[in-house]
């Protein structure tokens, strides 16, 4: 390619997707794993509770469960320490130290224990002064915080954003955490909450803050319930129109952790769950007990065709393209053309409901042109055949449950023909409008 090529394509390419500054190539589907901080909070009380505290043996047990329960093979990576993990003080050398009671192997061990079973381990910190739970922040210690992560063999940090004193600590900060990562040498993926503590404020800048982060959280913690999780969602379809765009491979919006296998969710709240984060190309991280989860929590969790959307390798994040009669209906393009669709049916009274969805009504509804395969993904696998623009589906669906299926181009079309009869149809015709 002429030399003018090849910088018109890089200028595209810059305008599409900003210049990462975070240049650790991390992250180019959303990252997956399981965090402690939903499910087991600030508990340091290992005397009373050593099942259940915050202590180096929780990560072991998680790590060694997520290789013989098979998670890892289902794509799950990164074992991670929320908050409380460290020592009130740092030491004589002003470097982070472990709780020596609860991690008396320290965070060295036990990264080598957790690559050991070809896990990865993240770890948590704070821009501020203090973290959320008040142990030492990094503010003033970036530089020696990343070394001191990257000496240890840490692979993932949550950087939080609790005490951040002033708006110029918080961003700059957040930046200067980012330029100390990179500087190690080790790639570090890096997950941020910067958006979250400057929406009080001012709407955040997210192409800045895709150069610096791989993934961001916009709002609130999540709690183990279906109104903490529906708000989640809520706020994201309310804000797509910002968010979605800057989303894409090695950087992604963050929802926060899966909270599928605890106590709040019902089962087709579960199932809504799973679908929405799939849907919203979110990380995945759990929050849950791996010891104790029940099976079919775990299927759903674990559920391949789930996963291979989730991962998609166009990175495209899903969008809510509308609201009918408290049914939500979103999409999520997929690489090879494909489409992914969830319908929530977001009525949390009487029974399950009918949604018939006229294909012709999509705004992607050019893929079943002539044909295309539908196939229910959830709440249970189902091939719904191949049908046609004029095909409705009929839905059925549970109270706060959800029906997520992919719309893929029929396999016996050649891809060019379909090419050219969708190139005449646009000639002859405009994009149907959305019933929605
Ligand atoms: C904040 C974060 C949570 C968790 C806690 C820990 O609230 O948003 O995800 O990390 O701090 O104290």
């Amino acid at each position: 390619m002429a030399k003018t090529g090849v910088s018109l394509v890089i200028t595209i390419c810059a305008l599409i997707y900003p210049v990462h500054l975070l240049d650790n190539g991390l992250a180019q589907t959303p990252t997956m794993g399981w965090l402690h901080w939903e499910r087991f909070l600030c508990n340091v009380d290992c005397v009373n509770d050593p099942h259940n505290c915050i202590s180096e043996q929780l990560y072991m047990q998680m790590a060694d469960i997520m290789v013989q329960e098979g998670w890892k093979e289902a794509g799950y990576e990164y074992v991670c320490i929320d908050d409380c993990w460290l020592a009130q003080e740092r030491d004589a050398q002003d470097r982070l130290q472990p709780d020596p009671t609860r991690f008396p192997s320290g965070i060295k061990k036990l990264a080598d224990y957790v690559h050991s079973k070809g896990l990865k381990l993240g770890i948590y910190q704070d821009v501020g002064n203090l973290t959320c739970a008040g142990y030492p922040g990094s503010h003033g210690y970036y530089d020696l915080d990343a070394e001191t992560f990257a000496d240890w063999g840490v692979d993932l940090l949550k950087f939080d954003g609790c005490n951040f004193g002033t708006l110029d600590i918080l961003v700059e900060g957040y930046k200067n955490m980012s330029r100390a990562l990179n500087a190690t040498g080790r790639n570090i993926l890096y997950s941020c909450e910067w958006p979250l503590y400057l929406w009080p404020f001012h709407q955040p800048n997210y192409t800045d803050i895709r150069q610096y982060c791989n993934h961001w959280r916009n709002y609130g913690d999540v709690y183990d319930s279906w109104q903490s999780v529906k708000s989640i969602i809520d706020w994201t379809a309310i804000h797509q129109n910002l968010i979605v765009p800057v989303a894409g491979p090695g950087g992604w919006n963050d929802p926060d952790m899966l909270v599928i296998g605890n106590y709040g969710l019902s089962w087709d709240q579960q199932v809504s769950q799973m679908a929405m984060w799939v849907i919203m190309a979110a990380p995945l991280l759990m929050s849950n007990d791996l010891r104790s989860i029940d099976p079919k929590s775990k299927m759903l969790l674990q559920n391949k065709h789930l996963i291979a959307i989730s991962q998609d390798p166009l990175g495209r994040q899903g969008y809510r393209i509308g609201r009918v009669n408290s049914f939500d209906v979103w999409e999520r393009p997929l690489s090879g053309g494909r489409y992914a669709f969830a319908v929530l049916n977001r009525q949390e009274i009487g029974g399950p409901r009918q949604f018939p969805l006229l294909l012709a009504t999509l705004p992607s509804w050019k893929t079943c042109h002539p044909e295309c395969r539908v196939t229910q993904i959830l709440p249970s696998y189902q091939d719904l055949g191949v049908q046609n623009l004029f095909s409705t589906l009929k839905l059925t669906i549970n109270p706060s449950g959800t029906i997520l299926f992919t719309v893929t181009l029929n396999e016996g079309l050649a891809a060019e023909q379909k090419w050219n009869w969708n190139r005449n149809m646009n000639k002859k015709r405009k994009t149907p409008n959305s019933v929605f």
